[in-house]
């Protein structure tokens, strides 16, 4: 069965979608098969992969976007995966394995409008159509914005592993407090509809840091992260085995460029890195062979 993960933080632009779109491409490389949901409105991780000019198409039709499962009879999500996401400027396919459920600007209206059955949330439709598709994955990543709103809570109450995109700074750590509070919330409010099958709710495994400088000491950071996490462990609201990471990913200018070529930075090749940045290649391949020897939730 797929592991599924969301990668999560309640602090914007700490590098939560270069994480899971940079991950989710080194582990295809690695042969695993993974799917990755866009489940922020701002369509960041949609539009990187698809480009501007396919994701325009979805956009502006609605058909395809993830919000459509919610509109009902419309479509379910087996019908919105876009197979082997990742193609170049002429169109053929350069990285088998990776494929993707874009989003579209209007997922703010699950937010705003949704005006479902209570006795249905948005996330327990996902998580049923979902099921429909686990078979056919190793992994299956959820990438959300900085909150557990609705579209998030489809990743997290889907998930059974949380991972915590952080910088080594304070507000990177008030984020994973606020965001192990609202997880604690969320996992109550949605307790009552999860049955035996799905497993336990997902708890926080990790914290990766992203985009540490050259030279930069981050001791002293990922201390204080250390210590809050050892606070959370001990009053079980992390997974018993909750760790920061030992890869750590560097900050370097191709992971901003490969957003604007289109393409995830592993597909880019060393070619068109400046040198000493192949080095930010080799975190995000680590990365991901760390997640998969992390096995999964114990
Ligand atoms: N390792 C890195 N090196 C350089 N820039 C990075 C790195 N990781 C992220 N960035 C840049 O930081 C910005 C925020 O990253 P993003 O992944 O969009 O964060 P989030 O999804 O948490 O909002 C983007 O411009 C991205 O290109
Ligand atoms: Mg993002």
């Amino acid at each position: 069965m797929a592991r599924k993960i969301s990668f999560i933080n309640y602090k914007g632009g700490v590098g939560k979608t270069s994480l899971i779109v940079n991950t989710a491409a080194s582990l295809a490389q690695l042969g695993r098969r993974v799917l990755l949901f866009d489940f922020d409105t701002q369509s960041n991780a949609s539009i990187w992969l698809l480009r501007l000019e396919r994701w325009n198409k979805i956009n502006s039709s609605g058909e395809g976007a993830f919000y459509s499962i919610f509109d009902p009879g419309r479509a379910r999500v087996k019908d919105l995966v876009i197979k082997d996401v990742v193609e170049d400027k002429t169109g053929k396919k350069i990285l088998p394995g990776l494929d993707l459920v874009p989003t579209t600007f209007n997922l703010v209206d699950l937010e705003a409008e949704y005006t479902g059955d209570p006795k249905r949330p948005p996330y327990l439709i996902f998580q049923e159509q979902l099921a429909e598709l686990e078979a056919d994955y190793d992994f299956i990543l959820f990438d959300c914005p900085p909150n557990i709103l609705r579209a998030s809570q489809c990743g997290v109450f889907a998930s059974n592993e949380i991972y915590v995109p952080a910088n080594p700074d304070a507000l990177s750590l008030i984020g994973f407090t606020l965001l192990v509070e609202k997880l604690g919330k969320f996992h109550q409010l949605s307790a009552s509809f999860r049955t035996a099958g799905m497993g336990v709710p997902a708890q926080i495994q990790g914290v990766i840091f992203n985009s540490i400088k050259t030279g930069l000491d981050i001791e002293v950071p990922k201390m204080r992260m250390q210590l809050r996490m050892n606070q959370f462990r001990a009053a079980k609201r992390v997974a018993q085995e909750a760790r920061i990471f030992d890869t750590r990913i560097r900050d370097a200018m191709v992971v901003r460029r490969a957003v604007t070529l289109g393409v995830p930075v592993v597909c880019l090749g060393q070619d068109s890195s400046e040198p000493g940045e192949e080095s930010v290649l080799t975190d995000y391949r680590q990365l991901a062979n760390e997640i998969i020897r992390q096995g999964g939730p114990a």
